[in-house]
C-alpha cells in the first residue's frame, strides 16, 4: 500500500448515510440529463471509487469496450492510488482519462466528491466491500448510475440498504450492473440456458467449490491507526470483506442462485481456522449445505490454503444428465447419465469482464438502465447465510437472516485515526446468532 500524500479526511457511519437532502436535488438534474440526450454517442463520464487492482480494471474494461465513455474523477484513501491509476491508464487511453488534479479525491470523505460533482454520470465503486451498501445507496441518492463490485454487503444490514438503493435506482430511472462477470460469461450464459431448456432433466443436487491457494496479507505498518491498518489489511477483516465466502466465492453462489431462480432456504455448515495469520479474522474453510426449496440440496465448499489443491467451478445433478461449469476459462459442459458429453461451450472471463461494461453503458444509451442490485445482494446474502451458519454452528435461515437478524458490522465511528475493538475470530457454539 502507499503512503497517503496528504492526510486522509475523517469519516463517521454519519457520513455515509448522510448527503441524502443535498444528493437528491442532483438526482433529478442527472435524471433528466441521462434521458434527455439518448443514442449510440452520448458521452458518459465515469468517476471512480477505490483505486486498486479491481478499480483500474474496471475503468480498464470500460475504456476499452465504449466509446464516447471518458474517466474524469477519481477517489481512493490515498491520493497516491488515484495518481497511480490515472497513470497506469492515462498510457493506454491518453484524452479519454481526463482527471486533472482537482478530481482526484483522498480521505475517508473522498467517495463524497465524486458523488456530488455534477460531471460524473456513473460511478464505479470498487473499495473493500464492507462500504458497499452506503455508497451503493449514497451514489443512487445523488443521481449516478453505478457500477458495484461483489459482494455487495457483508451482512444484514447491508442487505437491506441494498434493497432500499435497488428500488430507489429503479425509481429513477439509474443503471447498477454488478461485477458477477460469470452472468455475461458465455459458457454460464449457454449452461444455464441449457438447464432452462431440460437438458439435465429437473434439477435434483448439485455442488460448488471455490479452493484456492492463500490470499495475500498486508502487514501493519508503524504508525498505523486500528482504522487504517484495517482498511489496507480489509481482506482479513470480517466488517470489510466478509470473510472468503463472501468476498471470493460470492461468484460460486451466485451461479447457484442463477441456476436455482430462487434462494436457499437454509444452511447448515462448519469449517476452522488453522493458517491464517494470529489477528486474522478469517477462516481458512467452509462447508456449507444450502437447502433449496424441494429440499434439494447444494453442498458448498471454500478454502484459501497454501499448498492445498485449487478447484473452481459448479456441478449440478438432474434427473437425466450432470452439467459441469467451471470457472475462469475452463468453459461449461453437460454428460448424460451413461457419461456421455452431450454438450460443451468455451468462455472467457476477461470478455465477461468487459461485457458488464458494455452492457452498463448501452443500457444507460437506450434509457433502459439495467438494475441488477437486488439479484446480487440476494447472492451476497446467501454467502452471509453460510458464513453466518459456519461461524455459529446452527442451522440459519434465508429468511430469518433476511428479516429479523440484527448483524450489521460497519464500526459505529470511523475515523482515520481512530481505534478499533480487537480482531477476534468465530467459535462455533460460542458465536451467537443475532
Ligand atoms: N469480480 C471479480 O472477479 C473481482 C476481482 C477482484 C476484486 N474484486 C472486488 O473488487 C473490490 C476491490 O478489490 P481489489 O482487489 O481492487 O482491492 P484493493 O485493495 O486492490 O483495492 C481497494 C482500493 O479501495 C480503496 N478504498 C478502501 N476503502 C475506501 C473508501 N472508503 N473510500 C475510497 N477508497 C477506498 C483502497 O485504498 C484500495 O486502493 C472487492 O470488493 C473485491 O472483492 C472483484
Amino acid at each position: 500500500m502507499s503512503e497517503p500524500v496528504t492526510r486522509p479526511g475523517r469519516g463517521s457511519r454519519r457520513e455515509f448515510l448522510g448527503g441524502g437532502a443535498t444528493a437528491s436535488l442532483a438526482a433529478g438534474l442527472m435524471v433528466h440529463s441521462s434521458h434527455a440526450a439518448g443514442g449510440e454517442t452520448r458521452e458518459l463520464r465515469l468517476g471512480i471509487v477505490g483505486c486498486g487492482g479491481r478499480g483500474t480494471g474496471a475503468v480498464d474494461d470500460s475504456l476499452a469496450v465504449n466509446e464516447h465513455v471518458r474517466l474524469v474523477a477519481a477517489a481512493d484513501l490515498y491520493d497516491k492510488k488515484c495518481d497511480a491509476l490515472r497513470q497506469a491508464l492515462q498510457g493506454r487511453y491518453q484524452a479519454r482519462v481526463a482527471v486533472d488534479d482537482a478530481r482526484l479525491h483522498g480521505g475517508l470523505d473522498g467517495y463524497r466528491r465524486v458523488l456530488d460533482d455534477p460531471e460524473v454520470d456513473v460511478v464505479l465503486l470498487t473499495t473493500s466491500p464492507g462500504f458497499r451498501p452506503r455508497m451503493l445507496l449514497e451514489a443512487v441518492e445523488a443521481g449516478k448510475h453505478v457500477f458495484a463490485e461483489k459482494p455487495v454487503c457483508v451482512d444484514p444490514a447491508g442487505y437491506r440498504v441494498c434493497l432500499q438503493a435497488h428500488d430507489q435506482a429503479v425509481a429513477k430511472g439509474l443503471a447498477i450492473v454488478t461485477g458477477t462477470q460469470y452472468r455475461r460469461q458465455t459458457n454460464y450464459v449457454g449452461a444455464v440456458e441449457q438447464i432452462r431448456r431440460g437438458a439435465i432433466g429437473e434439477i435434483v443436487s448439485g455442488t460448488s467449490r471455490y479452493c484456492a491457494g492463500g490470499i495475500w496479507y498486508r502487514p501493519r505498518r508503524e504508525g498505523m491507526s486500528d482504522v487504517e491498518y484495517q482498511l489496507s489489511n480489509w481482506m482479513h477483516f470480517i466488517w470489510l470483506s466478509g470473510d472468503q465466502i463472501c468476498e471470493q466465492a460470492v461468484h460460486n453462489l451466485d451461479t447457484v442462485n442463477w441456476v436455482m431462480g430462487e434462494n436457499p432456504v437454509s444452511a447448515f455448515g462448519s469449517g476452522g481456522r488453522f493458517t491464517r495469520p494470529e489477528d486474522s479474522e478469517m477462516w481458512d474453510n467452509v462447508a456449507i449445505n444450502y437447502e433449496y426449496p424441494g429440499g434439494r440440496i447444494i453442498s458448498f465448499m471454500c478454502r484459501q490454503v497454501p499448498g492445498a489443491a485449487g478447484d473452481n467451478g459448479t456441478v449440478i445433478h438432474g434427473t437425466t444428465g450432470t452439467c459441469f461449469i467451471a470457472a475462469m476459462d475452463g468453459g461449461s459442459r453437460i454428460v448424460d447419465r451413461q457419461g456421455k458429453e452431450v454438450w460443451r461451450m468455451d468462455g472467457s472471463i476477461s470478455a465477461a469482464y468487459r461485457q458488464e461494461h458494455k452492457d452498463l453503458v448501452n443500457s444507460i444509451r437506450a434509457g433502459k438502465p439495467i438494475v441488477e442490485l437486488k439479484q446480487t445482494a440476494d447472492s451476497s446474502l446467501v454467502s452471509v447465510l453460510g458464513r453466518v451458519a459456519a461461524y455459529t454452528g446452527q442451522k440459519v435461515t434465508f429468511g430469518f437472516l433476511a428479516g429479523e437478524s440484527k448483524l450489521d458490522l460497519f464500526p459505529k465511528e470511523l475515523a482515520w485515526d481512530g481505534s478499533l475493538p480487537a480482531p477476534t475470530f468465530a467459535v462455533p457454539g460460542r458465536t451467537k446468532l443475532v
